[in-house]
């Protein structure tokens, strides 16, 4: 063996945290409750890599941002001080891969079957491959929903969100979205959102009804409209150098925990949603509205042009090819 081969080999078995007695340890870090569509698939994946590397894997979920927030978790990762996170889709752009937002357009997928064409097709592979100069290698993306729009006045018209503080994630779409609204939008850390709606530093919220409920925040806002206009995933990512430093056979069982966890999870998520918005009606604090035909009609005028408004920052051609792949 070529001593160049030797040091690479050496570095290799170094750079993951592996002693000779001990498991090589996973920090899995995320930011929602354990019992969300997110929080059962980190704990399914945690089974089945321990399982499928006979304990030479250990893998430790730390939930509802008990180890890191938001927008720290990713520079934990980068860092190496956490191995595996699975953040929003809205939260890639301050990492400078601004093209993630294009999963915020209002309205872009018309279905779950729509969305699984583009995060399983060519266009899911191209954007994974844009983490890795930032020393991220993507693994999977993982489901969440629909998500619907709270405050604590009814919002059935564009015209109510009108000077309304909205709290977003950390995306210039979701900014731009707000906007189109008549909202102030404030970026927010989803740990943070609760008390933020509590005390009034905001006024309402976004987001699929199983982290509305987790977080408790049907408690603090008293109506709720099923809009649907926009959608809430995840990419379940790794540190680069960690991942590329595993032996072969390592990485090859935990990427088939990673796919048996991901099928796992994308069964869950409508169904916790449904159960979300279910416990969240007979928790009897908050009024859930459908809007009726011409309030979506109304709503989509309004937001529909924030696709062309973000073209400049996601660009032209994604957009258009995820419109083409979405009405497959
Ligand atoms: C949010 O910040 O609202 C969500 O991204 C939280 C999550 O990870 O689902």
């Amino acid at each position: 063996m070529k001593l160049n081969a030797i040091l690479a080999a050496l570095c290799a078995a170094a750079s993951f945290n592996a002693t000779a007695q001990g498991p090589i340890v996973i920090k899995f870090s995320h930011v929602v409750a354990t019992d969300t569509p997110k929080g059962q698939a980190a704990d399914r994946f945690k089974q089945l890599a321990e399982k499928a590397t006979n304990g030479r894997v250990k893998v430790e979920v730390y939930p509802n941002s008990q180890l890191y927030k938001d927008k720290e978790e990713l520079e934990a990762l980068q860092l190496g001080a956490v191995q595996m996170l699975a953040p929003s889709l809205a939260k890639f752009g301050p990492l400078g891969v601004k093209e993630f937002e294009a999963f915020d357009l209002p309205y872009i997928f018309p279905s779950k079957t729509a969305l699984y064409n583009v995060t399983e097709g060519e266009i899911g592979k191209s954007l994974m491959k844009k983490l890795e100069p930032k020393g991220i290698t993507g693994l999977a993306f993982w489901d969440n929903g629909f998500k619907v729009m709270s405050a604590n006045k009814p919002l059935h018209s564009p015209a109510d969100f009108k000077g309304l503080k909205m709290r977003i994630q950390s995306s210039k779409v979701l900014d731009a979205q707000m906007r189109a609204m008549g909202a102030n939008p404030q970026v927010l850390a989803f740990s943070e959102v609760y008390q933020a709606l509590q005390t009034g530093v905001v006024d309402g919220t976004e987001n699929p009804p199983s982290n509305m409920y987790t977080q408790k925040m049907h408690e603090v806002q008293k109506h709720v409209s099923i809009s649907n206009h926009g959608y809430l995933g995840y990419a379940v990512i790794v540190n680069k150098k960690f991942w590329d430093g595993l032996p072969a056979d390592i990485r090859a069982a935990l990427d088939k925990a990673m796919k048996e966890a991901t099928t796992f999870e994308k069964a869950i998520a409508q169904r916790d949603n449904d159960l979300a918005l279910e416990a969240i009606k007979k928790a009897g604090k908050t009024e859930i509205y459908t809007l009726s035909v011409k309030e979506q009609a109304d709503w989509r005028r309004v937001l529909l042009p924030v696709q062309k408004e973000m073209e400049g920052r996601i660009g032209k051609d994604l957009i258009q090819a995820i419109n083409k792949e979405a009405a497959k």
